[in-house]
């Protein structure tokens, strides 16, 4: 396989190192000096993986589109807005790309292991259920994406708690709030802690990355489902990628 890297950030490195590390061809295409990429520099990649910033998605997806490219694997986190504008460009040029805010794994096979552990838990009064979350001191937002997500998952199996804004920087918790406490300190790339406490025992589920490897495992996952098969023309989730994984599809990740 070929492949193109839009970026050559931390993501976009940690892409390629994984594309060469299983003997595929991978250029990175860093910021064009002149703002426009020249499609040219595209010519001929089985999939171009957008990994830069958020403003530059569109021109970016445009540019491999010109350049004949029919699938993307779209990681850059912050375009929502332009989503639209990506969608109608993917189906005006009959193409597929898979977007997701996170393409770890781990982090996909976690939030549905909060699921089935809400499901056991939320219809127990006497379980607490809290969520903790620490990232480097330098990451700019709190709560994390993936916390967000996962209060929501655990909101839905708690129909009597609500999240409050800054809850947990604030005194005692009212007993309806769910507590989502961030941790800002150190270098940490990434961890999430979701229990459900009782008077007499506490169970925890943890998931910790290390590196920016589980995304590019991830992505590269949907770059082989992208190739494997044609596939609608637009958007797609990364849950079908991991459901084929699961079903022992041979994706490599
Ligand atoms: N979906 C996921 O699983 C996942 C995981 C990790 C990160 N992300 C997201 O992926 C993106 C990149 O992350 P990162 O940590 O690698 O960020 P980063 O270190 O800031 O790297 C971004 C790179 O993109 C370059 N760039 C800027 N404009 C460009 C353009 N038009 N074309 C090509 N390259 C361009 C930047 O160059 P200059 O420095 O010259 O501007 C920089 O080298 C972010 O949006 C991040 O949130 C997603």
């Amino acid at each position: 396989m070929d492949i193109a890297v839009f970026g050559g950030g931390g993501l976009g490195r940690a892409v390629a190192a994984a594309v060469a590390d299983r003997g595929d061809t991978v250029r990175i295409i860093g910021r064009p000096p002149s703002g426009r990429h020249d499609p040219a520099a595209l010519v001929g990649a089985d999939a171009v993986v957008e990994a830069s910033r958020a403003d530059a998605v569109v021109g970016n997806l445009r540019a491999a589109l010109d350049a004949g490219c029919r699938r993307a694997v779209i990681a850059t986190t912050g375009w929502t807005s332009d989503r639209p504008i990506v969608e109608a460009l993917l189906r005006e040029h009959g193409a597929a790309a898979v977007a997701a805010s996170n393409f770890s794994l781990g982090v996909v096979l976690f939030g549905r292991l909060v699921d089935a552990a809400v499901g056991l838990f939320g219809p127990l009064a006497s379980f607490d259920p809290y969520l903790v979350e620490w990232h480097r001191r330098t990451k700019p937002d709190r709560p994390s994406g993936t916390a967000g997500d996962l209060a929501e998952r655990i909101l839905a199996g708690h129909p009597g708690k609500r999240r409050v804004a800054g809850g947990a920087t604030r005194g005692r918790p009212e007993p309806e709030e769910l507590e989502v406490v961030s941790i800002r300190a150190g270098a940490s790339p990434g961890m999430h802690l979701v229990g459900f406490d009782a008077p007499g025992e506490t169970v925890e589920l943890r998931l910790t990355a290390r590196d920016r490897s589980a995304y590019a495992a991830g992505i590269l996952a949907a770059a082989d489902w992208l190739v494997r098969e044609p596939r609608a023309a637009g958007l797609h989730p990364f849950d079908p990628v991991v459901d084929e994984l699961l079903a022992g599809a041979p994706v490599v990740a």
